[in-house]
């Protein structure tokens, strides 16, 4: 594997044109045609000049790590750490083993982040270490000194409190209030808050790890975890396959496990656990459909982790356990598109890898893709089809929302932090464009084409580049006829979606529109709205296409039919609050204040928070919440939200 491609993509000046395109004139059917200027344009991004120009981004370059894998790499990291929940702090030691990739390279350079280094070692004897400039967005690289002929060094240090990867709970923070809590997210650029590693999804390593925590507390890791392990407060785990270092994950807890399949299982708090396993029970399903069409699972278990609600994503692919939100715990199985989510990741993501967050969209874009067809193995074609037309709103909001150059599925982050390519852009706009790539050549070629895929490329972290010269060589010339390589390229380097592209509609929202047209011109009582048979996507789109204002007697006629108020979906009273704020619809702002102080899922609670801050009462409002609330979000849900509220 080639660490650093010497390819260059130019802005050009025509692309500087599609950049900087008002996003006014850009919406899901923008004429992005096939002109001549396009065709320039996609010989600009084959073109392999390394003229460096301020434009010019050196594809396959992590611009969000200062370390040096290029020179010495880390392949293997050995962790042995003290949980002390006091202090709030990682204690112990990362060993790491490396391979020089340039032969005479002598300085290791490691990304940390508020890490304190209290010594780097070497076959027991200390190395000489020193720490860079401060990088407000990357952290402060460690230098370390190698010397000839030594591959393994050791670094003893402890972590922040304030570690912007490490969420500490105290008890009363926890579903069962007795004991403390403690879990990580790596994803993006975080995993160096807590260990000095190469922070870079280039790197992959394996790992292994002793953690020692209260002996009450059992720790699990996206490792092999034991079920059965003795909970004598000293834990090991092995992660044999290569990894980037943004799915090295450790949670710390009360934590029950029950099993749901053969190989999959749950592991929460009591209180959750039956509630998570019932839920969930489909997941040994989802597996053993997904492996059927996509070759077989790598990982050997696959559980899932259910988090305390300040877990601030809705789920996170950690390899063997992904970390799941307990907000999609609804009672009717509503919300497991996102178990299937993170399993697909297992596949796209976590055996192939975006090499850097620019190509987060291969990562995201493949699994939001796999997604849907996976809820179609397992729930059908109607739930696939109301699936796939919520998701087509999500990426409508997105492109009305977003400036052009954040529309890109390949966007240019440079100076920018990582967590700034979290849209729906990677996710839906990646995912229509693979739905088209699999209209095009049908769905069987597509399935063949992907199961390749994923042979080829596994445990490799890959570019987009890498990814459009796959594309050549197999789709491309296998379905010459049916693919047009040029649209190919304005849906991976042009704001928008190509006119044409697949859409999505389904025969179960035809009554709901219906309905809430009739309701909205006031010929049809909402008492009288034929709901009985209605799930979950009919009223999410029900409400996610109300008009923004309402007045209050509407909103009190919906109320009073259909208690949306006190709604146990988080995703239903979720959008009922957005509709609340737009409105100033006191009736429902116990139940707001209620959901911004109990849930720190920031999809749920930015778009709260951000509503609330277009006016004064509201920022108000929201000032009083996000002050009872901070102590327990997430450092990532404080740092989202803090601008709302100032
Ligand atoms: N890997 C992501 C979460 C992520 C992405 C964290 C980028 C940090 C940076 C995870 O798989 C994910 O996509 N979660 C979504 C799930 C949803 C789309 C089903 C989430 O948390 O909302
Ligand atoms: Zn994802």
């Amino acid at each position: 594997m080639t660490l650093r491609h010497s390819f260059i993509i130019a802005c050009t000046s025509i692309l500087l044109t599609a950049c900087s395109k008002p996003v006014s004139e850009i919406n899901t059917s923008s004429e992005i045609d096939n002109s001549a200027e396009t065709a320039q344009l996609s010989q600009s991004t084959q073109s392999e000049t390394a003229v460096a120009q301020e434009d010019q981004i050196e594809v396959g370059r992590d611009y969000h790590s200062l370390s040096n894998p290029e020179q010495i790499v880390v392949k293997h990291v050995s962790l042995d750490l003290a949980v002390d929940f006091d202090a709030k702090q990682l204690k112990g030691s990362a060993t790491l083993d490396v391979e020089r990739v340039e032969p005479t390279a002598n300085q290791l350079i490691l990304d940390t982040r508020e890490l304190s280094i209290l010594g780097v070692t070497a076959d027991g004897a200390d190395v000489p270490f020193e720490m860079l400039p401060t990088d407000v967005h990357l952290g402060t690289p460690l230098s370390i000194e190698l010397p000839k002929g030594i591959n393994r060094v050791t670094v003893q240090y402890t972590t922040s409190p304030d570690a912007s990867g490490v969420q500490w709970l105290t008890p009363e923070q926890t579903a069962e209030k007795k004991h403390p809590f403690l879990f990580t997210q790596a994803q993006a650029i975080h995993a160096r808050s807590f260990i000095p590693l190469q922070d870079t999804p280039l790197a992959r390593m394996t790992y292994d790890a002793v953690i020692r925590t209260p002996k009450e507390l059992l720790a699990v890791m996206s490792a092999a975890n034991d079920p059965d392990t003795e909970r004598d407060g000293v834990y090991e785990f092995t992660m044999p396959q290569p990894i980037p270092s943004y799915l090295i994950a450790l949670a710390v807890g009360d934590l029950q496990f029950k099993a749901m399949g053969e190989r999959t299982g749950v592991y929460a708090e009591a209180s959750w656990l039956e509630r998570a396993a019932k839920e969930f029970e489909d997941t040994e399903n989802m597996l053993i459909e997904t492996e059927k069409r996509y070759g077989e699972y790598s990982w050997g278990r696959y559980d899932l982790l259910i988090l305390p609600p300040s877990f601030p994503f809705g789920g996170m692919e950690n390899p063997r356990l992904s970390f799941i939100t307990p907000t999609v715990i609804a009672g009717d199985k509503s919300l497991v598109a996102l178990i299937a989510h993170e399993l697909a990741h297992s596949w796209s993501g976590n055996t192939i890898t975006n090499a850097t967050w620019r190509d987060l969209w291969l990562n995201e874009g493949f699994t939001t893709y796999l997604t849907y067809r996976i809820m179609e193995f397992i729930y059908g074609s109607e739930r696939y089809e109301m699936e796939l037309v919520l998701g087509a709103q999500d990426l409508q909001a997105a492109i009305d929302n977003l400036p052009a150059k954040d529309q890109k599925l390949a966007i240019d982050l440079r100076g920018r932090d990582a967590d700034d390519v979290f849209s729906n852009i990677p996710y839906e706009k990646g995912a229509l464009f693979i739905r088209e790539l699999e209209q095009k050549v049908g769905r069987e070629n597509f399935d063949i084409f992907l199961l390749q895929y994923f042979q080829d490329f596994a445990f490799e972290s890959i570019t987009t580049e890498q990814f459009i010269d796959y594309l050549d060589t197999t789709l491309l010339k296998d379905h010459a006829e049916q693919l047009d390589r040029e649209r190919i390229m304005q849906w991976i380097f042009e704001p928008g979606v190509p006119k044409g592209a697949p859409e999505a509609d389904s025969d179960a929202f035809i009554v709901v529109d219906e309905a809430r047209d009739k309701w909205l011109a006031g010929d049809l009582a909402a008492t009288a709205i034929d709901t009985k048979d209605w799930n979950f996507h009919q009223w999410k789109y029900f409400l996610d296409n109300l008009p923004n204002q309402l007045t209050h007697d509407q909103l009190d006629e919906l109320d009073d039919a259909f208690a949306f108020t006190q709604h146990p979906n988080n995703e239903i009273a979720h959008v009922w609050l957005l509709h609340s704020i737009y409105n100033w619809y006191e009736p429902a702002f116990e139940r707001l204040y209620d959901y911004l102080t109990s849930i720190g899922r920031n999809k749920l609670v930015r778009p709260l928070y951000q509503a609330l801050s277009a006016t004064e009462e509201g920022k108000k409002f929201a000032q009083k919440a996000f002050a009872e609330a901070k102590s327990g979000y997430h450092p990532l849900t404080i740092r989202a939200n803090e601008g709302y509220v100032q």
